[in-house]
Parts: structure tokens; sequence; C-alpha cells
């Protein structure tokens, strides 16, 4: 093995593949989730630690006030509820982690606890919870609000959740069940307890109906950008997704979390941090840049995908902005907060039509050859100091797909930089093992 091997993960999301190509059957069929299917099993082989559910819950009509580009470039809808769909990726695999993401403003905690323990039982033992506290007003409006608590207030309400669900997780005693034929007893109810939650924003009685799941919690994943969202992050998760900007962003953002996860008491090596890439891979550096610049040179899509984007998350409608100048200072939002300032600094003074128009969403340029782009990850790693990095298909496709696990998978392998197998059950055993 070499010196520092690390994780791989893949950020999926449950909308619909690459579809102008002409390259793909899955335009239409996408929906029924076999193509995800394929897609966690080639990860699972290929070496992969995980892949992740993104979630959102609303059309978004941002830009312009209509619905009419999101829709046209399938961005954030049409998109499938990633909680039932993950039963069905684990069963199609053995070992790989499935994360699901739920959101703490529109879920009740008892719903998301039990649902969580449900998926932690029929994975044996393989999920994973993205706890996000979403970020659209168009999202609040389908649960009855007129929009969403303000960013901070949403924290300390996930704060709150946390508390309940993993009083819930925990109302069950690992030997509760005692399944014991002779006593006549299935279950030993001084070891079911409710647990009696009044708080701030949440009353829930308990226990939870569901028995203790092989995890005890799934492992707990998180997102958080801003000061507060990495204060929330570092107390509570088991694994961070980021997009710090470059080599040095990246190292401050993972010594950070470290910093914040001590102050809580925690070690900081049971968390793990992944960092956003897109690689672009060619057979040669030339058909990789051939690649990169036609994704580039196709300026008007791209535009238009991040004018989507940045309405979505966001919820600012860049449209009533002046394109030919770079974003004003005094633009700001109630969404991605980290996110947004990370693109500000990113965007530098480009304007917004020039910055947007060849944006690619990672925390590090990747181009080239699959033994290229290996060197460069694990260059990255030893600068940064591990622990892994996520993929984040700008946009999926099965030739795609095909590119990292058959090319750029089998290099990092031949490095000794990934795994070959699973030592353990358990998701969280696993993530935390390999080191
Ligand atoms: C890689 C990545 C994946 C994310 N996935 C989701 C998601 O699926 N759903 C969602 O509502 N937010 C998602 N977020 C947003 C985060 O939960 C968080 O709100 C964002 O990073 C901004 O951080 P802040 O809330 O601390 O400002 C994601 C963020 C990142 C960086």
């Amino acid at each position: 093995m070499a010196a520092s091997p690390f994780r791989l993960g893949w950020f999926g999301n449950l909308t619909t593949p690459e579809w102008r190509t002409g390259w793909s059957n899955d335009a239409l069929s996408w929906t029924d989730a076999r193509y995800y299917v394929d897609m966690v099993r080639d990860m699972e082989r290929a070496g992969f630690d995980f892949m992740m559910l993104e979630d959102s819950l609303m059309v978004s009509d941002i830009y312009a006030g209509t619905a009419e580009l999101e829709l046209k470039h399938a961005m954030y809808a049409p998109k499938l509820d990633p909680v039932p769909v993950i039963s069905m990726l684990a069963y199609a695999t053995e070992h790989i982690g499935i994360v699901g993401t739920a959101s703490t403003t529109f879920y009740p905690p008892y719903l998301l606890a039990r649902t969580f323990s449900t998926l932690d039982h029929v994975t044996r033992g393989r999920v994973g919870w993205n706890i996000v506290t979403s970020s659209e007003d168009r999202a609040a409006q389908n649960f009855g609000m007129d929009k969403l608590p303000e960013h901070d207030l949403r924290y300390e309400i996930a704060e709150e959740f946390v508390e309940v669900v993993t009083a819930l997780w925990d109302s069950w005693a690992p030997d509760a069940v005692v399944a014991d034929p002779i006593s006549g007893y299935y279950a030993d109810h001084t070891k079911v307890a409710p647990i009696h939650h009044e708080g701030k924003h949440f009353s829930v009685r308990g226990p939870l109906n569901t028995p203790r799941s092989p995890q005890g919690r799934p492992v707990i994943c998180q997102a958080g950008a801003s000061p507060r969202g990495r204060d929330f992050a570092a107390k509570n998760a088991d694994m961070l997704l980021c997009i710090p900007n470059g080599l040095d962003g990246m190292k401050e953002y993972r010594d950070d979390i470290r910093a914040r996860a001590a102050a809580h008491g925690r070690d900081p090596d049971d968390i793990k941090v992944f960092f956003v890439v897109a690689p672009i891979i060619g057979r040669t550096m030339e058909e990789a840049q051939a690649k990169e610049a036609a994704f580039r040179a196709d300026k008007q899509r791209n535009f238009e995908k991040q004018m989507v984007h940045f309405g979505a998350i966001m919820e600012i409608d860049f449209s009533v902005l002046d394109p030919d100048l770079p974003i004003p200072d005094d633009v700001t939002t109630n969404g991605h907060q980290g996110t947004f300032e990370g693109w500000k600094q990113a965007f530098g003074g480009r304007t917004i039509k020039d910055a947007a128009s060849d944006m690619r969403v990672a925390s590090m340029p990747l181009v080239g050859t699959p033994d290229h782009i290996a060197d460069e990850m694990d260059k990255a790693m030893e600068h940064v100091g591990g622990d892994g990095f996520m993929f984040l298909a700008q946009p999926t496709s099965r030739e795609y797909i095909r590119e990292i696990t058959e090319g750029l998978c089998p290099a990092l392998r031949r490095r000794g930089l990934i795994r070959t197998g699973f030592a353990h059950e358990h998701f969280r055993d696993n993530m935390r093992s390999f080191d």
C-alpha cells in the first residue's frame, strides 16, 4: 500500500442522466432506478466507499420567475425521492455505503428516526444520513410555510432534531430483543424506554417502534460550509462533503473541521472529509484537453444551467443582475451561505456571464489521462492530509461512470491509493478503519 490511501464517494442525483448526446438508453427509463443499480454495482466493484444521493423538494422557478430553464435542462427536477431508492441499491450490493439526504426542516424527527432505522436494518448496517437544513423557500411552500426559517435558526433546529433522533435510536437498549422461547419474551420491556423529549422546537414521547439497528445510528453525513454549518458538522458528523477552492482551501477546511471536532471533545480522526472533484478523463492528455475545451465552449448552455443552479440553492434571481458585471457585494442569501461565499471568491473579479459560462463545480481541476489524474489526486491528499474525494459528474452518463470506474479507479488501485475490499460489515467501521 502507498503511504496515504484515501476514500472515494459518488455524488448521486436521482435526476435524468445525460440525454442529449444520443448515447443513452436512459433518457426516459431512469425513473425505474435500474440505471442507479447498475451504477452502484460498478462503484462497489471499482473500490468506492459510498454513493450519496442528494435531494431537494421543489421545482425551482426563481430565475426570471419561471421554471423554463430548470425544466429545459432537467436540473433540480424531475427528481426521485432518494429514501425508497436506497433499499433497492442496497439489495443489489454487498458492502458499499449508501447515503440518503433528508431535511431537518421538513421531516418530523420520529418519522426520520424510524425511516433511517429501517434503512439501517434492510441495508444490514450500510446506510448514512446526509443531514440538510434545506435552502429553498420554494420547498418551504410545499410544507405549509411561507418561507424557510433563517439560516442559523435552521441549524439550531437541526441540533435539537439530532438530539431527538439520537435519543429515539437509543430508546431500544442493545440487548432489548431476547427472542427467548423458554421465557416466552420476544423483547424486554424494561429495555425499551420513552424519551419524553420536550424542547423548544420538538415534543416527542418515544420510544421508537423499530428495534435498535445494526449500526445503532446511521453514518451521519453533513456539508456545512458557513461557520455555523461547520460547527454543526464538526459536532455531529462522521463524514463531510465540501467544495473549498484549491489545495490550500481544502487544507484549511479540513484543519478547521478537525479543530472544531476536537473542541467538541471528539477524536478528529472519526470525521472523514470528502472533497468534490469532477475529472475530465481522456485516453491521452490531448483527448482530455479537447473534452474540456468542448465543455467550456458550450457557453450559453453552461450559463443557463448555472443560473438555474444559483437560483435554486441561493434563491437569488440572477436575471435582475447585470451579467456583464461581477456579483455585487451587497447580494446575500438565506440559502447555501458558505457555498455562495466560496463562489464569490472563485469568481474573483470576473463578470457573472463570463464566470458562469465555464464554471465546473469542483475543489480542484483534474484533466488528463487516468494515470495523470491519479497522480494529481495522490499529491492533493498528501498536501491536504486525507481523507477522500467525492465525484460529482457534470453530467452523469454510463460513459462517464465507466471512465471513472474502469479507467481512473484501476490507476488509483495500481498505486495502492483506494480500497480493494471491505474488512467490516458496517459502513462506519469500513470508513474509519481504512487509514
Ligand atoms: C457536496 C455537497 C452536497 C450537498 N447536498 C445537498 C443536498 O442534497 N440537499 C440540500 O438541501 N443541500 C445540500 N448541500 C448543501 C449543504 O447542506 C449546505 O447547506 C451548504 O453546503 C451550505 O452550507 P451552510 O448551510 O453552512 O451555509 C450540499 C452541499 C455540498 C457541498
